[in-house]
């Protein structure tokens, strides 16, 4: 979701240090840019709509400024719509990443006719403040009190011309600002201020921060109270790679997951343990997710049960604060999330953590939302995921889970020899055979409206990721389903040439899911088999080599690089998929 970026200092490049902190937050999707620098005792604004990893626009020599990378809410994708926005005297601007609920009421209860220029919820923000310093309230004071009267989950940052300042205040979407020598930032994830600070405040929800070019003071939203800041040493390595010798970041992604699951079995033994000691002693463990972090946490449950006899909840994250009133002070959540910014799990936790819960966490970065309000949060180590589709993170999250469930039953080393199998069947899938199959897939299928993919058992949450994949970056529509459904609907949906990915692993789900391949081809389906072995019921058959039941790692590597190729043949973006977003911190 958007990316926020500002600065303040003795230097004069802040619209060159702009335009390089919202390029690094970029892979978190979005679908216009806006910068505005103090230029004078003016604002220099540039906005456009598109991406702003290429541009290369110049600002006159400047010592404050920022920008943001907005996502379209509320407001079409338009130029005008672009963040920042100002107020009337074009002094005072605001760039903002949530959802003003209250926008339409505020405007009624404008005490002047106001020059209202976009369709956006955010403008409104800016004029709210220009009211109140209008009425005499300092630049803090006017900003704190407009914040207080805004509904929903909101970021803002609001900039002052006059007094050169930037003041920043959050309640659910993340804000973190940066300490510097005679400069400060303030962004929406650190990975934009990693190379000018070494000491980072992360926001709390409530918390208002004003920066200048020597200070940074913290205050209470509601009281108005001076607060102490607490200062997070930003000492974790963030290594941003490069595209390498790959065209996308997606299929570079997709074959780093074997070395993935190797650093897994080697290091996360201990975490493993800890976390199954916790869900032993929990009474009520609940794994909770959004997309596909919540297929990962619904195969959870599959792990824990066939390994280890230990039944686990699952939720999704926007379901979750709907469903969780027997959450207690003997329950265990275990949030999974790659970003650790997803506001439907960020909420839903923050309610459990308020009923006495104990919080744990897979995430893959450092020092985010969930990280920092988790009581045990492991990060998962897939390294940087810049691609908006989750591949490795995934994968990662699948890992952790099995090895923690053996570990569980006190068969750790058998967790390990599984996810060893499974790193063996994930390498066969992405060799060049496997893969030339799957190209030649993608070119018979790449025409196809809809697309279905049924699986049993753990096969069925593997049904659900392959479908997401595929639609989310081919456009084409495709549906997950367990196999068992068919007969109560889904069928209904099978035409001539209908083409239906069947996974078919050797467990126990395997006669039957041949059984549903059959009900579909009767109809006049066609079967594409993913199993150890063809079969004559298969129509297409891509051979994943057997990994029991860590099958649904190498099962959704076939869908992720069939999503790959197919995205490719449609002539579109495999890393930045229209409207979606790399982290969703609106709800
Ligand atoms: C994954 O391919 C999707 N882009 C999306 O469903 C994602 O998994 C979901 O938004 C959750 O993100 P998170 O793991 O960062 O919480």
């Amino acid at each position: 979701m958007c990316g926020i970026f500002g600065y303040v200092g003795k230097g004069e490049d802040a619209g060159r240090l702009v335009l390089e902190g919202l390029k690094k937050l970029e892979y978190r999707g979005y679908d216009s840019w806006g910068i505005a620098c103090l230029k004078g005792r003016r604002l220099e604004v540039k906005k456009e709509v598109g991406k702003i990893g290429k541009v290369a626009v110049r600002f006159s020599k400047s010592s404050l400024g920022f920008g943001q990378t907005r996502w379209a809410t509320h407001g079409g994708v338009t130029r005008t719509n672009a963040h920042p926005h100002f107020d009337c005297s074009g002094r005072v601007a605001v760039v903002h990443n949530g959802i003003v609920e209250n926008y339409q009421e505020l405007k009624k209860k404008f005490k002047k006719s106001h020059k209202i220029v976009s369709q956006t919820d955010t403008e409104i923000i800016a004029h709210l403040i220009e009211e109140e310093i209008e009425s005499g309230k300092s630049f803090t004071e006017a900003v704190r009190r407009a914040f207080l009267r805004l509904k929903g989950l909101n970021a803002v940052v609001a900039l002052n011309a006059q007094s050169h300042e930037l003041a920043a205040v959050k309640s659910g979407s993340p804000l973190v600002v940066g300490l510097g020598q005679s400069e400060n930032f303030v962004a929406s994830d650190s990975l934009g201020i990693k190379d000018r600070a070494d000491k980072v405040v992360f926001l709390s929800d409530g918390e208002l921060a004003i920066l200048d070019e020597n200070r940074v003071q913290l205050f209470d939203a509601q009281s108005g109270r001076k607060k102490d800041l607490k200062v997070t040493p930003l000492n974790w390595e963030i290594k941003e790679e490069g595209l390498g010798r790959y065209r996308h970041y997606l299929i570079k992604e997709i074959y780093e997951q074997p070395r993935v699951v190797t650093r897994i079995i080697k290091e996360k033994g201990g975490e493993a343990a800890y976390l199954a000691d916790l869900i032993k002693k929990s009474y009520g463990t609940y794994l909770v997710g959004c997309g596909t972090a919540s297929y990962a946490a619904l195969a959870g449950v599959y792990f824990f049960s066939t390994a280890a006899g230990h039944h686990l909840n699952f939720s999704l994250g926007s379901e979750f604060s709907y469903a969780e009133d027997f959450i207690n002070d003997r329950s265990l959540v275990i949030g999974i999330s790659q970003s650790g910014e997803t506001a439907d799990i960020i909420e839903s936790l923050n309610k459990a953590k308020k009923k006495g819960a104990k919080i744990a966490s897979l995430v893959n970065v450092p020092g985010s939302t969930l990280y920092r309000l988790s009581d045990f949060p492991i990060l998962i180590g897939a390294g940087q995921e810049r691609a908006v589709l989750s591949t490795k993170a995934f994968t990662a999250q699948l890992s952790i889970l099995l090895y923690t469930a053996y570990v569980l039953a006190g068969r750790g080393a058998d967790g390990q020899k599984l996810l060893n199998k499974a790193r063996r069947s994930l390498q066969y899938v992405l060799n060049k055979e496997s893969q030339r199959k799957i190209k030649k897939l993608a070119r018979v299928i790449k025409d196809r409206e809809h697309l279905y993919v049924i699986g049993r058992g753990v096969s069925y949450p593997a049904a659900l990721e392959a479908a997401l994949k595929i639609k989310e970056d081919s456009y084409i529509h495709a549906e997950g389903f367990a196999a068992g459904e068919l007969k109560h609907g889904v069928i209904a949906l099978i035409e001539k040439g209908t083409p239906c990915l069947v996974l078919a692993p050797h467990d126990e789900t395997f006669g039957a899911a041949l059984a549903s391949a059959m009900e579909i081809k009767a109809r006049g389906g066609y079967i594409i088999g993913l199993s150890p072995q063809d079969n004559e019921i298969f129509d297409y058959f891509i051979k994943v080599p057997d990994a029991n039941l860590a099958s649904i790692i190498p099962n959704t590597a076939v869908a992720q690089t069939l999503a790959y190729y197919l995205t490719l043949l449609k002539g579109y973006d495999p890393d930045k998929p229209r409207n979606l977003a790399k982290s969703v911190t609106v709800k």
